[in-house]
């Protein structure tokens, strides 16, 4: 499978249980709820998701953003880790900051954990610069957030 050979789509309700065996496995504690995504969904005027899938159909990743007014926030990302390191994840983050431009966003946060070496990797590679930390956001209060931002 290349880059190439991904379609990035919006996000329906049917893509649902195909992400969460994956956001389970990915997200543990902090994973969200079948639930939860379809609230997600339904609010798309302030919201918008998208997945990437292979020719065949088959789930790769997916994303979030949020707008409110002219800021976007990148709530999630996720790639399955079959389809990993081929740019699944910065075509996903590329879609989204488009939409949120789009909406008349000017600048886009994000949190992500302290430990999460490949998603920071990620966003510095797409611009995103650390800007903040916020103690014990994880876990339960035993892993913080580095809070990442960049112009759009
Ligand atoms: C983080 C994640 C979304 C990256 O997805 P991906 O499709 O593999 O990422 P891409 O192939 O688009 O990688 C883009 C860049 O990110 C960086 N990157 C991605 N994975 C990395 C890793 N494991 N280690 C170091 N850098 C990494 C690299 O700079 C990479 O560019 P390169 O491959 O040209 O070197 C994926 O690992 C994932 O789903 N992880 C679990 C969920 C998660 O942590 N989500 C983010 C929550 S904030």
């Amino acid at each position: 499978m290349t880059a190439a050979s991904v379609t990035v789509v919006a996000m329906t309700a049917e893509h649902i249980d195909a992400l969460m065996p994956y956001e389970r496995a990915m997200f543990g504690t902090e994973a969200w709820t079948a639930s939860g995504y379809r609230t997600e969904l339904a609010d798309a005027a302030r919201r918008h998701y998208l997945t990437a899938q292979s020719a065949e159909g088959e789930l790769l990743g997916w994303g979030g953003t949020m707008v409110i007014a002219d800021s976007a926030e990148i709530l999630t990302v996720g790639v399955i880790p079959a389809a990993r390191r081929r740019g699944i994840a910065r075509l996903l983050l590329a879609g989204l900051l488009a939409e949120a431009r789009r909406r008349g966003a000017v600048e886009a946060f994000l949190e992500v954990r302290v430990d999460n070496v490949a998603a920071q990797a990620l966003y510095a590679g797409e611009g995103f610069a650390r800007v903040g930390l916020r103690p014990g956001y994880y876990d339960g209060g035993r892993i913080d957030a580095v809070v990442m931002r960049r112009e759009l």
